[in-house]
């Protein structure tokens, strides 16, 4: 892997995705980070690397749809490997509108395995991001694993259930050499305010409502991020090609129970005595919320040693840290004031061209 196109590098898992690989991993080669900048995307979260990786990190402003801009990227940059995390990722909006995650999930992986077919005599590896959505809901009992049937119940889920079908059918038909991760719900730095726990993080400091869907008793099993980005870069080193590896934090936590320890840690470190369980509202459940996850990571630890090294207490107490030492990234990204940053950078750097 010399030239490694990582695409969605500028959301939240693709930010510590980069940062990992490059700050904390003995790989030597060059990062071309794709992203097309959706009010997800923020290219601020990776400034600092931008400066001190000069040589071996590139960002490139492009939408993965773009067929002719995509090919001239996987030719200018002698792409020989791809880990795609570009997508439309929070389930909320696809029940509200459904057809970006369409569009970017479904149609721009298809354009990148057209691509990696077109440039198959260098290509090692397509490297694909998926979710333990794919696979529905769980009862009380039992886990999902790399064998569990697909039964996406969301908008979402379901197109990334159909990109994840397009990946294993370009493997099987053109030889493509491609891995999949399935991976749990991620937390951790630099994730964008609307999902669950940065939301409840910042609720709590802000003392604001905290919006439980439902009754709470909504299942999810967290993975602290920076697990997870150690879990794909060992599938992508050492996994076997064709294969699909399930990853999960070992931390199954009904949402309620989430949001209150949420407000147990923050008290404490606020020195706040109980102050903020009455802040918990709840409210009309989410059309199709799935009831359970939990996944079994026997075979990514068995074949490659992982497993996750956060527990739930550790991984919340760096997470509210990170959230509070962060505020004015939460002001600009709430703002969306890195959107007048992009331009005026971007504006900057074509002059500097001519
Ligand atoms: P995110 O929403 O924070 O970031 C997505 C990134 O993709 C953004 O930077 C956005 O600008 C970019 N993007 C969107 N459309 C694009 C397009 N057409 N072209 C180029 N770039 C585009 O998402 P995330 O939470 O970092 O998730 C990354 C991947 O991991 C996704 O594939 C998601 O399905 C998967 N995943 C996420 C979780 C989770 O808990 N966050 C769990 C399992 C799997
Ligand atoms: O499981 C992996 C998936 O995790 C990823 O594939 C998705 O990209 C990611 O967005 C996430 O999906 P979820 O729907 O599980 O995450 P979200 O943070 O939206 O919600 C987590 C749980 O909390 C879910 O049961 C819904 C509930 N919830 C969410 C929000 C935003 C609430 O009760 N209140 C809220 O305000």
């Amino acid at each position: 892997m010399k030239n490694l196109l990582i695409t969605g590098g500028c959301g939240f898992i693709g930010t510590n995705f980069i940062r990992y690989l490059l700050k904390d991993t003995r790989f030597r080669g060059r990062v071309i980070n794709v992203d097309k900048l959706t009010y997800a995307g923020n290219p601020e979260n990776l400034l600092d690397i931008e400066k001190r990786f000069k040589k071996r990190y590139r960002f490139i402003r492009a939408d993965i749809c773009n067929r002719k801009l995509m090919d001239s990227i996987f030719n200018e940059f002698e792409i020989d490997s791809v880990c795609h995390f570009a997508a439309e990722t929070h389930v909320d909006r696809s029940i509200y509108s459904s057809s970006s995650f369409i569009r970017t999930n479904v149609m721009g992986t298809h354009v990148l395995l057209e691509l990696t077919r077109k440039y198959s005599d260098r290509i090692e590896l397509f490297h694909h991001i998926s979710t333990d959505e794919v696979y529905g809901s769980l009862g009380e009992q039992g886990s999902f694993s790399e064998a569990s049937p697909y039964r996406p119940n969301n908008p979402y889920s379901a197109t990334k259930a159909a990109s994840d079908h397009l990946v294993r059918a370009y493997h099987r038909t053109y030889g493509i050499p491609v891995t999949i991760s399935n991976c749990s719900n991620n937390y951790g730095p630099y994730q964008f305010p609307e999902k669950f726990i940065p939301l409840m993080i910042l609720n709590v400091l802000e003392e604001k409502p905290l919006p439980i869907y439902g009754d709470g008793k909504h299942i999810r099993d967290w993975l602290y991020v920076t697990d997870h980005c150690r879990a794909v870069w060992s599938i992508m080193n050492s996994g076997r090609i064709g294969e699909t590896y399930t990853i999960g934090g070992g931390a199954e936590i009904q949402n309620l129970t989430l949001a209150e320890m949420i407000c147990n840690l923050v008290d404490r470190i606020k020195g706040r005595k109980n102050k903020s369980k009455r802040l918990i509202t709840f409210v009309k459940d989410r059309p199709g919320h799935d009831r359970r996850y939990s996944m079994d990571f026997s075979k990514i630890r068995r074949e490659l040693g992982w497993k996750p090294s956060e527990d739930i207490e550790s991984g919340l107490n760096k997470t509210i840290r990170w959230y509070m030492e962060n505020m004015e990234w939460v002001n600009r990204v709430r703002k969306g004031q890195y959107r007048k940053w992009i331009r005026l950078h971007y504006s900057e750097r074509l002059k500097q061209r001519g």
